[in-house]
């Protein structure tokens, strides 16, 4: 039996938990103003940067000692200025919030499954120097340590052998590298649409590798809920943030909160609750209108462009 627990609310303010109460964190933030997935949500980048130093020093908080948080993101180009996001995030959690940096692993996406759009076009139809733009397709999973001691000698041997990691699976996957090969999840697939969602297998393998079965994951930027699904089916208990009360029905639906799972009828139902605050907004359908617009305005651009 495993908890869930999922609050509606900043995720600046993680006032249900205490202490050291954590022991990994997952989580993917807000691509800043991503044209396609966020289009204007922060008034400025350093409202952006401001959220990601409080949400950092309430995961500070909330981690046990010598545990870590895994941020999984990458640089944002919006109205053609790059954003440097990671070095950003970075800078803040290491300088600022008191986390060690401890690992930087890069998650490359197959070429074909590229969401937005291909620059690399453009030297294409320019075969010349200074046309070159290439296409984006990896993102960066950045492994922050909280200093301290976590004694691995401390944890009992029969939860030792029920967190034992596949090494079979380690060897043929290549997780030893530090270059991991995974697809990502399109915005056609079921959870996604408007929301940057990310790859179930890559949520296992860092829950696999941080954490022991039994004990509690975070992700204070839950979205549709991938942390918590891939937590729960792993056995151990999760808390997700989420400001957008507008995906409370995908985050139930894949949660199967208000209904039991089959393996909760073998291994004993889960307890899993659900809180709004007052400080939880409805941001989805204001994004999405946005994000359609664009689509519209891009697509009229490149039939005008294929007629003339
Ligand atoms: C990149 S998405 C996370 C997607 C998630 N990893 C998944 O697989 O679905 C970031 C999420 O952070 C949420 N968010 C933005 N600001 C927040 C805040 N202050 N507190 C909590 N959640 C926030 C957004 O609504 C969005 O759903």
């Amino acid at each position: 039996m495993v908890f869930v627990k999922v609050v509606f609310g900043d995720a600046r303010n993680m006032g249900e938990l205490q202490d050291g109460s954590v022991h990994l964190v997952v989580t993917s933030p807000p691509y800043y103003n991503a044209p396609f997935d966020f289009p204007g949500l922060f008034p400025s980048y350093g409202d952006y940067l401001d959220l990601l130093r409080g949400v950092g020093r309430e995961i500070y908080r909330v981690l046990a000692p010598g545990r870590v948080a895994c941020f999984v993101t990458q640089d944002v180009r919006v109205e053609g200025r790059l954003y440097p996001i990671v070095s950003d995030l970075i800078h803040i959690m290491v300088y600022e919030v008191g986390f060690e940096y401890q690992e930087k692993i890069v998650w490359r996406k197959p070429e074909g499954y590229i969401r937005i759009s291909r620059r690399s076009g453009v030297l294409i139809q320019h075969p010349y120097p200074m046309y070159y733009y290439p296409d984006n397709i990896y993102e960066e999973i950045v492994v922050f340590r909280k200093p301290g001691e976590f004694d691995r000698t401390k944890v009992p041997e029969h939860v030792r052998e029920r967190s034992r990691i596949d090494v079979r699976r380690f060897q043929v996957e290549k997780w030893y590298l530090s270059v991991w090969d995974i697809k990502n999840v399109l915005p056609s697939e079921k959870w996604s649409k408007y929301t940057a969602a990310f790859p179930e297998e890559l949520v296992q393998r860092l829950v696999r590798l941080y954490s022991y079965v039994g004990e509690t994951v975070l992700d204070p930027f839950l979205g549709t809920g991938t942390t918590c699904a891939v937590a729960r089916r792993l056995e151990r208990n999760c808390v997700g943030y989420e400001i957008d009360l507008e995906l409370r029905e995908v985050i139930e639906e894949r949660l199967g909160i208000g209904k039991p799972s089959l393996t909760e009828y073998t291994r004993g139902a889960d307890v899993k609750e659900v809180v709004v605050r007052n400080d939880a907004r409805r941001l989805r359908t204001t994004l999405r209108e946005r994000i359609e617009r664009r689509l519209n305005e891009k697509n009229e651009r490149s039939m005008r462009d294929n007629h003339s």
